[in-house]
């Protein structure tokens, strides 16, 4: 079976990019089976720490799941027109040791999308996780692009994507992403 781990960048109990990454769960196609990872447990990147504890057990855990994976589905909100911190900074130490990348990452297939209540969808922080997604020799899926503005209206108060336009969009970009994968 082909898995894909989604890893929502939010920590928000209200996130719309994690009600986003719930949905994609919910329409994936059967190509694909879906798990959710988190970097919710992941604490501020200190070399201090990894150079006397080693690599913190939330860290270590999203990597071996990710390292189980055969695909990454990324899911990042925007702050102030970039990736936000808690979302680069479990990046930073998911790369942690340089090592251990290429079992994980190298040749990985990762598609992006993420949601805002703003109007222009997380296109900044999108583009500015390419040279991350470079730098892990992930191997991005360009086949189409979800950016979900208006997220306040998209979802609901519980978190359900109830805009039928962009559950349409979701669909097409997963599907395209699930044959990309399995390509
Ligand atoms: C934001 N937000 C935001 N939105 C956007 O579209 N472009 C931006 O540059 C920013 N900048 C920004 C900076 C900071 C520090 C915060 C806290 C927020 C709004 C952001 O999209 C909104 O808070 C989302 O709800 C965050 O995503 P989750 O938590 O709902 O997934």
């Amino acid at each position: 079976m082909t898995t894909v781990i989604g890893i929502a960048g939010s920590l928000r109990r209200g996130s719309y990019n994690a009600a986003l990454l719930r949905a994609a769960g919910e329409l994936m196609p059967a190509a694909l089976q879906f798990e959710a990872g988190s970097i919710r447990d992941i604490p501020i990147y200190d070399g201090d720490v990894e150079a006397e504890q080693g690599i913190p057990p939330a860290v270590a855990q999203l990597k071996n799941r990710i390292a189980a994976a055969q695909a990454i589905l990324l899911v990042t909100p925007e702050y102030n027109g970039s990736i936000p911190g808690p979302l680069k900074n479990a990046l930073d130490w998911l790369s942690r040791p340089p090592a251990d990348m290429p079992a994980i990452f190298t040749g990985k297939p990762v598609g992006v999308i993420g949601a805002t209540p703003g109007a222009l969808g997380t296109a900044l922080s999108q583009a500015a996780l390419l040279p991350v997604l470079r730098a892990f020799k992930l191997k991005p899926y360009f086949g189409s692009l979800l950016y979900v503005s208006g997220a306040a209206k998209v979802f609901d108060e519980n978190g359900r994507l109830v805009d039928d336009a962009v559950r349409q969009k979701l669909k097409t970009y997963l599907e395209g992403f699930a044959r990309f994968v399995n390509e």
